[in-house]
């Protein structure tokens, strides 16, 4: 079973000249599911999880399967003014401009062991603001993993100082 067989280019979305790595095919199969998160569960040998932090939204959907997996807690990471309670933000660079991430202030306490989730690390700015939220708080942080990452960006270069591990490297 080859969890890149289950991941299918779309050329051109969401715009000319982007060749978009497509999960759903992933999420549609349960056997290749259960595969992917084997590998992710896998590379933390046994490392002990309190929370996985999913970043909003493609970040969901294999963090709360982690989560569930790893007997730990759930914390969705969100997009500006999503979420109910008291928040504190980071801010990270798109291509043109700059956009934020919010997270519940008393989502992780101090020495926390978290897990760091999201389906792709490509320039590392989206990553970067969770683990920056992670460590406001006081988190610890065990690893950042991904499904794949998208290497020729060297997104992992804004993360290097902890531990990633990513199911699929292009
Ligand atoms: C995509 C992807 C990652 C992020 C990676 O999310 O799901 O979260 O970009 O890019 P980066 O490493 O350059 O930050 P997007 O912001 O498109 O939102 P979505 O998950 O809601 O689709
Ligand atoms: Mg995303």
């Amino acid at each position: 079973m080859k969890i890149e067989n289950y991941i299918r280019d779309i050329q051109g979305f969401p715009k000319e000249g982007i060749l978009f790595k497509d999960i759903t095919p992933l999420l549609n199969d349960p056997i290749a599911r259960q595969e992917c998160l084997s590998v992710l569960v896998n590379s933390l040998k046994d490392q002990k999880i309190d929370k996985v932090v999913g970043a909003e939204s493609r970040g969901f959907f294999f963090g709360i399967l982690l989560a569930q997996e790893l007997n730990a807690g759930f914390i969705p990471v969100r997009k500006p003014k999503k979420l109910p309670y008291e928040t504190i933000a980071a801010s990270y660079e798109l291509e043109y401009g700059t956009d934020s991430l919010e997270m519940h202030t008393d989502a992780i306490k101090k020495g926390d062991r978290i897990l760091i989730h999201d389906d792709v690390l490509a320039t590392g700015g989206t990553a970067k603001a969770v683990c920056e939220l992670v460590e406001r708080l006081g988190g610890e942080i065990v690893q950042c993993n991904f499904l794949m990452e998208l290497s020729f960006l060297n997104g992992r270069e804004k993360i290097n100082e902890y531990p990633i591990f990513s199911a699929i490297t292009y």
